[in-house]
């Protein structure tokens, strides 16, 4: 008989498997997002996103406390307005509920690396990502209001600012508002790559932040474009991004994979509000084993590139790492 490759010599047991592992979920990859909400007493959770909740900022603290007793280094906040109107001014506001909930992070845990996210659709009485201009989103005047949120972020104390918003040349010009308000230490996570995905849907309940007219086709990306992610992510590497975001996750690991194989910086992937709500609706029913399926994903991420991870499971994973469970 011909020789033949004996891979199994190499899975006979956990030790050795554990020496030839090629990827690891590390908790320090984990970024966790989190909804802030005007109001006193709030501790709501968001019914398509089980285990995720709406905070006010004092009930705030006991999750951030959480959070940092995890060892998870870090957090992306999203806020949730009371007041709207049409260009999105409680995005800029020095007082709005992210700028207040920065701040009060920032005083608790100053450890904690506090990330914003930097768009409109929250805040805007239309729930686009910039403003309205005769039913189309303009992209230049736009680009005014998002330096806008970017720099009053990074003055409350934002450790770094993730524009989330797909106006073309969004990069370059928050980069040159937080460098002109002294804020060039501050890095730039670019959601470069962000496609126009139905994966966003229980994020849309949990921010109110469903477009009230159309749809986001005429700024985020088209699922059926791969190469056009390449270009987008050389703009925003041109502009002076310091590291590149793709999202959604699951269904977009080939995007993922192509953008670490093609750019130097490091990259992030967002698991999105969807893939979540499948995973925790599969796991309530008794169709899966959720521990080994969120693993598995964590897994396929880093595999596929992911030097940091944005997902709503990130206590859970901490959890489980903690507990000895391998990723
Ligand atoms: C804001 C924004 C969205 C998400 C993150 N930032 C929604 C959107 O573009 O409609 C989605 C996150 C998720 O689904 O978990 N522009």
């Amino acid at each position: 008989m011909k020789p033949f490759a004996r891979h199994r010599r190499l899975r006979r047991n956990e030790a050795i498997r554990s020496m030839v592992r090629e990827h690891h979920v590390q908790v320090t990859d984990l970024i966790y997002p989190l909804f802030v909400v005007e109001g006193n007493g709030v501790k709501e959770e968001i019914p398509s996103m089980p285990g995720v909740c709406h905070f006010s900022l004092d009930r705030l603290d006991e999750e951030i406390d959480e959070v940092v007793d995890l060892g998870i280094p870090s957090v992306l906040i999203f806020g949730v307005p009371n007041e709207k109107d049409a260009c999105g001014s409680s995005a800029y506001d020095e007082n709005g509920i992210v700028q207040r909930a920065i701040r009060r992070i920032k005083e608790r845990h100053p450890g904690l690396y506090v990330i914003a996210d930097t768009c409109l659709c929250q805040y805007t009485d239309h729930g686009h990502c910039g403003v309205v201009e005769d039913g189309e989103i303009d992209n230049d005047s736009s680009l005014e209001l998002l330096v806008k949120t970017a720099v009053s972020q990074a003055r409350a104390g934002a450790d770094m600012i993730a524009p989330s918003n797909m106006m073309d040349g969004f990069v370059a010009a928050i980069r040159q508002g937080l460098d002109e308000s002294g804020f060039t230490n501050i890095p730039i996570m670019s959601y470069a790559v962000k496609y126009a995905s139905a994966f966003y849907g229980p994020f849309r309940d949990a921010a109110h932040s469903a477009p009230q007219f159309g749809d986001r086709r005429t700024y985020q990306m088209d699922p059926a474009n791969a190469r056009e992610a390449l270009r987008e992510a050389a703009s925003d590497v041109e502009e002076g991004a310091d590291l590149l975001m793709v999202k959604p996750g699951m269904a977009y690991l080939d995007i993922l994979y192509r953008l670490k194989e093609r750019f130097d910086l490091p990259v992030a992937v967002y698991n999105v509000s969807a893939e979540y709500a499948m995973v925790k609706a599969a796991a309530q029913n008794g169709w899966i084993d959720e521990q080994r399926i969120v693993m598995e994903l964590m897994t396929a991420m880093k595999r596929a590139g992911a030097d940091l991870i944005l997902t709503y499971h990130a206590k859970d994973v901490a959890r489980w790492l903690r507990g000895g469970m391998i990723g």
